[in-house]
């Protein structure tokens, strides 16, 4: 069972995208200060690196330590592992005092949170009244019509009794989400804003991508194999129909982001 969870961390290093930068430069352009942000949910380290070009200090925090052994190795990144939800002591012990923080960041992970615990912490940590809090998700992939198609089946069929709580909440954009936060400067609402995530991939890469997904893995606990040898051989008549092996996977990612201010 061990082994699963590392090689399924390892799936989630190799077949997941890094976020655009553009995204970061957005999320910067938001926060007066770039001093300290906490990535939560940060998996194997994906947006965490990213921020750690603009801000002095990450820390980012997850609930998998096999995750995190996949993370990047950054000097001004502190990584630890937490129990899903924390009391306000463990908070400030573990991550920082109270209104320190600049950013929080939650990259495609806070459809699985208990939301209200969440937000109070949220509330707690981030600097009043400018604390930005930024959560995004990315929906279904896009390579071409033929691979998209073979894809829905998988992803909107097959798995779909296979995926935690919380799903629908990405496939509906974040749009549906709870987020009782303040529109952040030079904006009118709190989003969803729409960004892209490319990433090149041959068939292998596309196939690490859904070898990732917790449904495969829960799916395969339960003794079904979601890439049957049919969905395989649909997939590479798709993929190869064009004749070219790498192509550029698009995932659609939508932001909801807003600040703290002085009323929460
Ligand atoms: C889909 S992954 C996203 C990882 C990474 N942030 C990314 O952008 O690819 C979701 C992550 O959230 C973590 N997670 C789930 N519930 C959590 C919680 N309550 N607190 C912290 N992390 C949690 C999981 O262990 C997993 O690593």
């Amino acid at each position: 069972m061990a082994d699963l969870f590392i090689e399924q961390a390892k799936q989630y290093s190799e077949g997941r995208p890094s976020y655009p930068e553009e995204l970061f430069q957005f999320l910067a352009s938001k926060t007066p200060n770039h001093d300290l942000v906490w990535d939560v949910g940060t998996g194997s380290g994906q947006a965490a690196a990213s921020l750690a070009k603009i801000y002095k200090n990450v820390v980012g925090t997850d609930t998998s330590q096999k995750q995190l052994e996949f993370a990047p190795k950054l000097p001004n990144v502190r990584y630890v592992c937490t129990p899903p939800k924390m009391s306000i002591s463990e908070l400030e012990h573990t991550i920082a005092p109270q209104c320190s923080v600049d950013l929080v960041t939650i990259a495609t992970a806070m459809h699985y949170f208990d939301l209200p615990t969440f937000y109070q912490q949220v509330k707690w940590i981030l600097k009043k009244p400018s604390g930005v809090i930024a959560a995004w998700c990315y929906t279904a992939p896009e390579v071409d019509p033929r691979v998209d198609s073979v894809f829905g089946s998988l992803y909107y069929v097959d798995s779909r009794p296979y995926w935690k709580q919380g799903k629908d909440l990405v496939d509906l954009k974040y749009e549906t989400i709870d987020f009782p936060f303040e529109p952040v400067d030079g904006v009118d609402h709190n989003g969803p804003f729409e960004f892209k995530a490319e990433k090149l991939m041959d068939l292998d890469g596309y196939f690490t991508y859904i070898r990732s997904w917790s449904a495969y893995h829960v799916a395969k606990g339960k003794g079904v194999e979601l890439l049957t040898d049919s969905v395989l051989e649909d997939f590479e008549v798709a993929w190869n129909a064009d004749g070219k092996s790498q192509k550029i996977v698009t995932f659609p990612i939508y932001l909801r982001i807003g600040k703290v201010g002085l009323s929460n």
